[in-house]
């Protein structure tokens, strides 16, 4: 499958033929209109459609093009963030809704796969969060605590996950967890959207989103989209400038998937509690005649821009892998992906903040994005269906968590850190010194320009400021793309926007 958001393939893109949909040829109306085909706008638009709705989707590139086809595709209801830090963000009745609602999550996903008859290998399993290098057995009683205070009463403590590769050492289980083939999944959905009136219009980009009875997306092809509702599922919101990416931050992480003998290992979910965390599934291979299943082995995780020598990251992660899985044979996936980390720990998803009443966003997925994407299509559906809903105040885009002001100002001051660029030298004298395949800045006189050279040797230029607010980017050699350190942007080799917030591709060097 052809991804638009980076080099690399993943486990699911390699093994699926996604269902495709021709762009958007003229203006159209609809109920609810949903701008981006990952995860989050299928589930929404799916579940508006059952609900009555006429939707339409559009999406700039494929259906899962974006994050979704790079995901590790976990369903879990053991958060990231931990509960114990949820609870003293939220209390204990918001760490409880944020418990139900990635439970619902899950059930959801599970009902949606039966009710509609998704072929994508869903199946339940345990997962066992494990002791990282040199962390403390207090850091698993915590949270075994926070999960009976959060409602999940089946939690437990175990001597180590019953797994015969290595010792885990203690360890908390998680039951009735769940994976999937996700990008199977997704196609499912298109196939449910479709039967039930919904349109889908792909190769779409969205170029300006309006508010007002009725609201409004314009595309970048000059047509209208007339709704009474918009949904922003666009991953970074790109119709936000400044708020919400104050509030949440771009991470990169990597994956490796490595050949294992079938029925080697167990089928469980694992992570540690590092920091970054490592995680890791067992899938089967999807391959005719395939005589080998594929673990997959995520972490490593970094700010988006803001690391060199990207491919080590792989490098790292097979090592994790090799000291601890011995039976693993050869790499044969090696990809990465972004998440938002919002501050306080759960995802936006709701009204988009401001004057806006017609306009609802969905971000900040942190590495529970599957989830978080399957309760926006709940939560969303219920808010514009006008039904009151629990988890609204959790998730709430507006909300503004005193407690977590720490991170906030840690994520900011970041940021502001970036601009120091336009004053450094560039990563190279001159074009010359970039290899074929290859990509950095240089600067000509005050300015920074983004010089890519092809396989071929060709080179092209555009300017290295980001469209969004104006920093540098930086090369990112294992996706072939230019990533920007303040909000998470992304552009082609050659400058074209793969990634918002912003919106706009590169500009052309001047001079
Ligand atoms: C390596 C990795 C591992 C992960 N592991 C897990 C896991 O185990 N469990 C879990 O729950 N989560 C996990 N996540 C997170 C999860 O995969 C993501 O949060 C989730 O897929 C995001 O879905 P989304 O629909 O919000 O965004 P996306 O899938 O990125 O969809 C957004 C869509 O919007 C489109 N778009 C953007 N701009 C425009 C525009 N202007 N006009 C039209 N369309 C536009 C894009 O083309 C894209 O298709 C992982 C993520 C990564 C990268
Ligand atoms: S993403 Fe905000 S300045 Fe680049």
């Amino acid at each position: 499958m052809q991804s638009d958001s980076g080099a690399t393939e993943s486990l699911w893109m390699d093994t699926v033929e996604m269902a495709s949909f021709p762009p958007l040829t003229d203006d159209a109306r609809a109920h609810v209109c949903v701008v981006g085909a990952g995860i989050a706008g299928m589930t929404v638009a799916y579940l508006l459609a059952r609900a009555g709705k006429a939707v339409i989707v559009i999406d700039d590139g494929p259906i899962g093009g974006g994050e979704t086809g790079r995901t590790t595709a976990h369903l879990c209801n053991a958060l990231d963030d931990y509960y114990s830090r949820l609870a003293k963000l939220f209390g204990d009745q918001g760490a409880r809704y944020a418990a139900e609602s990635h439970t619902a999550a899950i059930q959801r996903i599970e009902a949606i796969v039966e009710l509609e008859d998704i072929d994508c290998d869903f199946e339940r399993l345990d997962g066992f969060l494990f002791l990282g290098d040199g962390d403390k057995r207090e850091v698993l009683m915590d949270e075994l605590e926070a999960t009976h205070l959060a409602g999940l009463t089946d939690t437990g403590l175990f001597k180590r996950a019953p797994i015969d590769a290595f010792d885990t050492g203690v360890a908390l289980r998680f039951p009735r967890q769940a994976q999937f083939h996700v990008l199977k999944y997704l196609n499912g959905l298109a196939r449910a959207i479709t039967r039930d009136g919904g349109r889908i219009y792909c190769g779409t980009k969205a170029k300006n989103i309006e508010d007002g009875t009725p609201a409004r997306v314009t595309t970048h092809d000059g047509h209208t989209i007339i709704a009474e509702d918009i949904v922003v599922a666009t991953h970074s919101p790109i119709n936000d400038w400044m708020v919400m990416h104050t509030k949440q931050a771009a991470y990169r992480t990597y994956v490796v998937g490595l050949r294992v003998p079938i029925g080697a290992i167990p089928r469980m979910l694992l992570w540690d509690t590092s920091d970054p965390y490592h995680y890791a599934s067992v899938h089967q291979a999807d391959k005719a005649d395939a005589d080998y299943e594929v673990l997959i082995v995520g972490g490593e995780d970094h700010k988006t821009g803001q690391a060199q020598n990207t491919d080590e990251r792989f490098t790292r992660l097979e090592h994790w892998v090799r000291e601890r899985f011995p039976m693993a044979g050869e790499v044969i996936y090696r990809w990465s992906g972004q998440l938002l980390e919002p501050v306080d720990g759960l995802a936006f998803i709701g009204k988009n903040p401001g004057a806006d009443e017609h306009i609802y966003i969905v971000t900040g997925d942190s590495g529970n994005g599957i989830t978080h994407g399957t309760i926006a299509g709940i939560l969303l559906t219920d808010l514009i269906t006008g039904c009151e809903n629990p988890w609204t105040d959790i998730y709430d885009p507006s909300r503004i968590s005193f407690r977590s002001a720490t991170g906030y100002a840690q994520e900011n001051f970041n940021v502001a850190e970036q601009y120091a660029s336009w004053i450094t030298p560039g990563d190279v004298g001159s074009a010359d010194e970039i290899p074929n395949g290859s990509g950095a800045v240089i600067r000509r006189g005050m300015r920074k320009i983004a010089v890519y050279r092809d396989a071929s040797g060709n080179v092209s230029e555009c300017s290295a400021v980001c469209t969004h607010l104006y920093c540098i980017v930086d090369w990112n050699d294992t996706e072939k793309t230019w990533d920007c350190p303040c909000h998470g942007s992304r552009f082609d080799a050659y400058g074209k926007v793969v990634n918002g917030p912003a919106i706009t591709d590169l500009e052309a060097a001047a001079g």
